[in-house]
């Protein structure tokens, strides 16, 4: 087959297109390459050589997980200092993934999900308190609050633990530690000068990392050696107690430790950033807005938010979806040929070239979307029409990732993100400030950047 050559913007020597992204917004840079490149580019930086994929029609195609498999590249690669062969950052193959999946996936099933309503329900009011308790006059930091409820619920649902984020000032040296580890790895393969010149972030990566192994540790040591009595309904409890139906294998202390702070890595920054680009979405398009807050009227009425309402809001479920859509907020997953291989018919791919398939540009393509595809409507992704997209243009929605390598915290991102919709529309209308625009900030994830909104009561609380 005759093949051509994949384009590539001109580049540095040594430095390649390093220079050429935005540090604040790298998913804006390389979505500005997609604008003028298509369907396909390369691009490199000092530690790595991508391939990136824009369209539904490749990205369908590197989808095939009997042609292609997930590659730890980019940020992942240097959060694996953490947390190892974690389920987030394991290569393909690897063992203690094989059996952390298959512990951890009934402790992610639905009806395990639903069992943490409770919790979620407990720190969705410690938000909704805080909103009530500042008034009408004060804007709060969308995402700031959002990060701080995410955090707290993972942390709760995840090992029992409060990092209690609404009643301190400072944040919990674990939080701190990790953020600034999440930041220093999203930088690290785009430093310009040899390494040497990085002996002091290094230094301080390291101890980053030491904290949060620390805080893991005594945690998972405080479980195992409490009393039989106490129970906990979460995830380390699923950890410690399960067996691997395919090897008989338990996990090892090490392994649920790595697990641990990848939950917490893997499941705030990107629930929080749904929610806040949510609440973009909706306070730009009133309309939306108002029916969301219809249908929670409709369904959940004045009294307590239930488990079994969040079931009846397919409305809602659209505005997660589109939001999704138009703003993933991981904006890229990579995977790698498992063998030499042409894709699109003519671009040659040699084995274990990492393919960085652009979630953001995918779900804009118009041929799936059609030329409305940038606008927000969430009605093209209520059940009926986004499964008959789903069918008709497979792989056309990605922001969970693909195939056994997608993301297992979704069912659980998905009520959370529910439970807090229901209750902050029932509760609440909200102001944009006059004249925000939107821009982003990026460090694994992408979330808003400096998104306000005051928050007015519409009766008492709920
Ligand atoms: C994997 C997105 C919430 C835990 C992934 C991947 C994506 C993703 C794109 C695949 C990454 C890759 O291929 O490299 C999201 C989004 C979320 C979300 C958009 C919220 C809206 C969560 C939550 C948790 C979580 C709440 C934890 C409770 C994980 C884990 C993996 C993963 C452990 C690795 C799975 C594996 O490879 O076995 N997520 N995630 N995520 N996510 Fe999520």
């Amino acid at each position: 087959m005759a093949t051509v050559d994949i384009p590539e913007p001109p580049a540095y020597p040594i430095i390649g297109h390093a220079a050429l992204i935005d540090p604040s917004y790298p998913l804006g840079s390389i979505q500005g390459f997609a604008d003028k490149y298509g369907e396909i580019f390369r691009m490199r930086f000092p530690g790595s050589n991508n391939v990136v994929v824009t369209t539904q029609a490749l990205v369908n195609e590197v989808c095939d997980e009997k042609r292609f498999k997930k590659v730890v590249a980019g940020p992942l690669n240097h959060i694996r200092r953490g947390v190892h062969d974690g389920l987030f950052t394991a290569h393909d193959g690897e063992e203690p993934w094989g059996i952390a999946h298959r512990v951890l996936m009934p402790a992610f099933g639905p009806l395990k999900i639903r069992n943490m309503f409770d919790e979620m329900h407990d720190l969705a009011s410690q938000l909704t308190l805080k909103w009530a308790r500042v008034g009408p006059d004060t804007h709060v930091e969308v995402s700031d609050d959002f990060t701080r409820l995410t955090l707290d619920t993972i942390a709760l649902c995840s090992m029992g633990y409060r990092f209690n984020s609404f009643y301190s000032e400072d944040m919990h040296p674990f939080v701190q530690a990790m953020a600034d580890f999440l930041t220093e790895c999203g930088e690290i393969d785009r430093r310009p000068l040899p390494g040497m010149f990085y002996r002091a972030k290094d230094q301080k990566l390291m101890q980053d990392i030491e904290i949060m192994r620390s805080t893991a540790e005594a945690i998972v040591m405080a479980r195992k050696n409490g009393t039989k009595s106490e129970s906990h309904n979460d995830l380390l409890t699923a950890m410690l107690d399960g067996v691997d139906p395919k090897t008989g294998k338990k996990m090892t202390d090490q392994s649920i430790m790595d697990n641990l702070i990848t939950f917490l890595i893997a499941g705030h920054e990107t629930t929080s950033g749904m929610l806040s680009y949510s609440f973009y979405q909706m306070l730009t398009h009133p309309e939306t807005f108002t029916k969301a807050q219809q249908e929670v009227d409709a369904v959940c009425g004045k009294g307590p938010i239930t488990v079994d309402h969040l079931n009846k809001l397919p409305y809602i479920n659209g505005v997660l979806r589109e939001t999704l859509r138009l703003t993933s907020t991981i904006g890229i997953f990579a995977v790698t040929p498992i063998e030499d291989t042409v894709v699109g018919n003519k671009y040659f791919v040699k084995k274990d070239q990492p393919m960085l398939t652009l979630v953001s540009k995918l779900h804009q393509d118009a041929s799936v979307y059609g030329d409305d595809a940038m606008e927000f409507h969430p009605e093209r992704m209520m059940d009926e029409n986004f499964n008959r997209l789903n069918k008709e243009f497979p792989n056309c929605w990605k922001p969970f990732g693909n195939g056994k390598r997608s993301c297992i915290g979704r069912p659980f991102a998905w009520q959370e993100a529910l439970l807090i919709m229901a209750m902050l529309l029932q509760n609440f209308n909200f102001v944009m400030k006059p004249g925000y625009t939107l821009s982003h900030k990026q460090n694994l994830t992408v979330k808003p950047n400096g998104f306000t909104m005051r928050p007015i009561l519409r009766d008492g609380l709920t």
